[in-house]
């Protein structure tokens, strides 16, 4: 019976959990959380609340309660050396110590690295401390992307044409960015369709696992504020509909070099998951970003469908042998939604903010799976938070099948929350095969 620590309280977690827990080696779960998940405590043996900062508590935690190994979910932990700290116990984790989770905390290592390893998918990309040379280099790009060059929650990166439209927006916008953080990051902007490829990797070997695509906007069409994501699909045979097989090879391609680059560089195996985000162009997959950590939602649409045993999975990665065993994921379609508050994501003048002390029932959810986020437990009820409540997973052979699910699992939850219906719908992939069949033709 191994005792598995879970750093983590959000969704993507209550999934890593749940997957944990399906084991048949009998494991014993301890939870390390900043908040009670009501999900995740109800299938730990133990749970510990504190804050992502306090590498302290966690050891602590972990050493009181003879930990084989853990599994950390978050960025901000990584970001923090949490993995640093239990390797100098004596315990393994999935998940990168902090100097290889640059790979996320830090845009501008990632697009270096791609760089000096000639690595294929980097954009058109400068890197600038001061504003020197920053208006020549905007003026030679067709399209413009901004990223401040360290953690943002998903929330940082300004898109010509979605953020701002000219260059000279473009140039004070950055210049804004240099006075809060050190570098931005100015890059070509692509034309295409995105799509998550979730890596586990052991420091040599990339196992890729199903295809996902996210949905960063918070309403229906891909329109208004990004957000954490807003749900996300899979499909049964693992890839995308508006893909070709040669972009996922290039994805995977990139990853696996990429690995095979951190190796080198820092002469430490990266142990844990690399997701890239990637994006289809007229000339191939092209490299967006990468995440140290599972997605959230991404990790609720592949995790339920793992075949092989998750802790199985976790210790061949510690140990470096993730080429001695056969991972499988059942071929099925799943729909991610999640239910927000009302006002998630939207300025507090259009209505958003914290819902104050909003409470929300869970009817009976059908056949859909439910994991919780931020969500409060309190004595008289569930209360929202400001953040993303709910995910509600729906798991079917076909993607209509698993919509419907999903579908009917979201109107079981009652309150002042709302969701995208557009998620997983034909109009919506419909819409994303035409754009890349008018950006490549033949
Ligand atoms: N070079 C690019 N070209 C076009 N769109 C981009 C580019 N880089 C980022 N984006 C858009 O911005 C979003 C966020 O950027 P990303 O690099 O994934 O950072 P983060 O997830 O940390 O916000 C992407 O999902 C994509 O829609
Ligand atoms: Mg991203």
């Amino acid at each position: 019976m191994p005792n598995i620590l879970l750093v983590g309280n959000g969704a993507r977690e209550h999934a890593i959990a749940e997957a944990i827990s399906r084991s048949k080696q009998n494991p014993r779960l301890f939870s390390y959380m900043k908040a009670n998940n009501p999900g995740i405590a109800s299938l730990s043996e133990k749970t510990l609340l504190g804050g992502y900062a306090d590498l302290a508590a966690i050891t602590g935690f972990a050493r009181e309660n003879k930990i084989e190994f853990a599994v950390i979910g978050p960025e901000d932990p990584l970001a923090n050396g949490v993995v640093d700290a239990l390797t100098s116990c004596g315990i393994g984790s999935v998940g990168p110590s902090r100097s290889l989770a640059r790979l996320e905390t830090s845009k501008a290592f990632t697009r270096n690295l791609v760089s000096k390893y000639r690595i294929p998918g980097n954009p058109r990309y400068k890197i600038f401390t001061d504003t020197n040379g920053m208006e020549a280099f905007v003026d030679s790009l067709e399209g413009i992307v901004i990223k401040p060059d360290g953690l943002t929650g998903g929330k940082g990166v300004l898109v010509q044409g979605d953020h701002f439209s000219t260059k000279d927006e473009a140039l004070s916008l950055c210049r804004q960015i240099l006075s809060d953080t050190a570098s931005v990051i100015i890059e070509e902007k692509f034309d295409g369709e995105e799509f998550s490829l979730q890596c586990l990797c052991d420091g040599k070997t990339v196992i890729p696992t199903p295809l996902v695509q996210d949905h960063k906007r918070r309403f229906e069409l891909d329109r208004g504020p990004n957000t954490g994501g807003m749900g996300s699909y899979s499909l049964p045979d693992h890839t995308m509909p508006f893909l070709r097989p040669s972009d996922l090879e290039e994805g995977l391609e990139i990853t696996r070099l990429l690995a095979a680059a951190l190796l080198e560089e820092t002469g430490e195996p990266y142990k844990g998951v690399m997701y890239g985000g990637f994006i289809a162009t007229k000339d191939g997959a092209r490299l967006l970003e990468y995440n140290a950590r599972f997605g959230d939602p991404e990790a609720m649409n592949i995790l339920p469908l793992l075949k092989t045993d998750f802790v199985e999975v976790c210790r061949h990665i510690i140990a470096g042998e993730l080429d001695k065993i056969n991972i499988e994921f059942e071929p099925l379609a799943t729909v991610c939604k999640y239910v927000v508050p009302e006002g998630y994501g939207l300025p507090a003048d259009e209505g958003g903010g914290p819902p104050a002390g909003a409470r929300i029932e869970i009817g009976d959810v059908g056949r859909a799976r439910l994991y919780y986020s931020s969500v409060d437990q309190k004595d008289d009820g569930l209360y929202l938070s400001s953040s993303r409540a709910i995910g509600i997973v729906g798991i079917a052979k076909t993607l209509a099948e698993a919509r419907l699910i999903a579908d009917e699992g979201v109107r079981a939850i009652k309150g002042p929350v709302s969701y995208r219906q557009d998620i997983g719908t034909d109009a919506l992939i419909r819409k994303r095969v035409e754009h890349m069949k008018a950006i490549r033709p033949k």
